[in-house]
């Protein structure tokens, strides 16, 4: 079969595309990787000292902030750049106190994910939550562990960690030679090569100084009285550990894993070399009817992420569309596929980091920013040609609860809309109780509360309050059996809810009553993801 130019073009375009996202708790160095990551990319020249940005932090979000003080053109949400003949799309999660929903969403727009931990820490809450969300679409995952250049746990002990508690395999590619003063660098197991780190870089996009050969006379001199030693441990290592596998990697069951520090830069060029060679370009996707191959020629993608803006003078959002086939062009005409409506896109942002010169072209695995004046929501699909409708862009079940008050009882009706909508367009979770006239909101991140808080002052003119209240988490109900579903829902009443897409839900109190519920009702399904459609 001939293809024309077209497609000959999107599939060399899409085979350049890596997609990726970094998932780790606060403070293990998200922001400092992706400072050095963009370094790399050359998206910007110097990279500074991440203190004097973590100060505007609170002010404005960290990108904003970072383009401020650089005078360079980085957006919040997506970074873009080349490296070795690819062309890296890194997707901001919001972490810290801007931690929400969209967090998790922002998981499913990837095709890859990089997971930073704390070598003193190890495996912590956020990366535990945000691995499960990974796990949903098996995403391939690429670890660095940080801070080298200080104290860290046992290696060995944080590889088990990693197995034990992430349920992956891991495969050390490096391996640590010593760590905080005694910081010599990283031995790379395949190439038998060592990498020496040198303190003080960590602003320059310098290469390291490597010895080859373990075995060899300069490698005894560079180590030492310590030579014996780390090659003892390594023969230890080299028997207990896993060995890389692409095919594993790929299916998100086995995570390669170096070792280096982000504020030094030293260990990050590997891991991004990784993702570069190892991480998968963009795949197929699944709609509603079928799955759609990137390189087909009919362009198609679905939102997953809508920035709401906190400065009240610009109250227009930004729709993020991943691209999962064919090709942007400033001016085309798309189906808005849920709205059934033809529109033209005549002015979506691209998000090339560099000083080149814009083009107002994208291709899959590319995320693109829609201008949304109300008419698009989280998981909203836009197609050429063929109506296609992407799945799995999931609502997740909030973690945080508040119970709306209003302050004028007038207004409920207000209210009601207002967060209806809102919810629909993915700020937050609303919840009515069976069993009174309470309305719960929900969400995974406390920002997500005033953002709804400050939106319905805006633009429905309510005006509210949240109380705290005693729920842990929610799960949406499922049961094939009519039977058993009624039984159920006589029984739970107290705690069941429908949710702003009228779907039952189960609030649960305590984790430890949503185990005993799940382990009484075995027919009944208890969710804790719902896709929007
Ligand atoms: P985050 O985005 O994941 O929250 O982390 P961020 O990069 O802001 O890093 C958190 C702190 O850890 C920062 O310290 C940062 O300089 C430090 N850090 C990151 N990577 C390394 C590393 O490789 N080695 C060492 N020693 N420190 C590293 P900070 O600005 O002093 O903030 P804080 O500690 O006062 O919160």
């Amino acid at each position: 079969m001939t293809q024309s130019p077209l497609a000959d073009e999107i599939r060399k375009e899409a085979e350049q595309r890596r997609t990726f996202a970094i998932i780790s708790h606060p403070d293990a160095g998200k922001t400092t990787i992706t400072e050095k990551l963009l370094l790399m990319g050359k998206a910007i020249d110097v990279a500074g000292s991440v203190k004097s940005r973590k100060a505007d932090r609170h002010a404005t979000s960290d990108w904003m902030a970072m383009e401020k003080q650089r005078g360079i053109s980085i957006t919040t949400s997506v970074m873009q750049f080349p490296y070795r003949g690819r062309m890296i799309n890194l997707l901001d999660t919001p972490g810290h106190e801007d931690f929400s929903e969209d967090t998790y969403r922002t998981l499913t727009a990837v095709d890859s994910a990089l997971m930073v931990i704390d070598g003193g820490k190890g495996v912590e809450a956020r990366t535990i939550a945000l691995m499960e969300v990974c796990r949903l679409r098996d995403t391939p995952i690429v670890s660095f562990i940080n801070k080298l250049d200080r104290d860290i746990r046992d290696p060995i002990e944080l590889l088990d960690e990693i197995e034990a508690v992430l349920s992956i395999k891991a495969a050390p590619i490096t391996w640590p030679i010593g760590c905080y003063k005694d910081f010599k660098g990283v031995y790379h197991l395949a190439q038998d090569r060592l990498y020496l780190y040198q303190a003080g870089l960590g602003s320059e996009r310098s290469q390291a100084q490597c010895i080859d050969g373990l075995n060899s006379a300069e490698a005894r001199e560079y180590l030492g009285d310590d030579w014996a030693t780390f090659a003892e441990q390594l023969e230890l290592v080299q028997g207990a550990c896993h060995l890389f596998d692409q095919e594993a990697f790929l299916a998100g069951r086995l995570t390669p894993v170096f070792f280096g520090t982000a504020l030094g830069n030293f260990g990050v060029d590997q891991v991004l070399d990784c993702l570069a060679d190892a991480a998968p370009a963009p795949l197929p996707r699944q709609t509603q009817t079928r799955e759609v191959a990137p390189d087909e020629t009919a362009f198609s993608g679905f939102v997953f992420k809508i920035q709401a803006n906190m400065d009240p003078r610009h109250r227009d959002r930004i729709a993020f569309l991943r691209i999962c086939s064919g090709r942007y062009q400033k001016g085309m005409k798309l189906h808005h596929v849920r709205l059934g409506k033809e529109v033209k896109i005549a002015d979506a942002l691209t998000f090339f980091s560099s000083e080149r010169e814009q083009l107002d072209e994208a291709f899959p695995g590319d995320i693109i920013g829609l201008h949304n004046h109300g008419s698009i929501q989280i998981g909203d699909s836009f197609s050429e040609g063929e109506r296609l409708s992407f799945t799995g862009i999931p609502h997740f079940a909030p973690e945080l609860f508040r119970r709306v008050r209003l302050k004028d009882p007038l207004k409920s009706k207000q209210l009601r809309q207002g967060l209806q909508e809102l919810a629909e367009e993915g700020q937050a979770q609303v919840f009515f109780p069976q069993r009174n006239n309470d309305i719960i909101l929900g969400a995974v991140g406390v920002l997500q509360f005033d953002v709804v808080a400050s939106r319905l002052k805006e633009e429905y003119r309510v005006e509210c309050a949240f109380e705290a209240v005693n729920l842990w988490s929610a799960r949406w109900i499922n049961c094939k059996d009519a039977k058993k579903l009624k039984e159920f829902t006589d029984k739970a009443s107290e705690n069941l809810a429908l949710d702003g897409g009228d779907h039952l839900t189960y609030l649960a109190p305590t984790r430890v009553n949503l185990a005993l519920m799940q382990e009484r009702w075995p027919d009944i399904e208890f969710r804790a993801t719902r896709e929007h459609h």
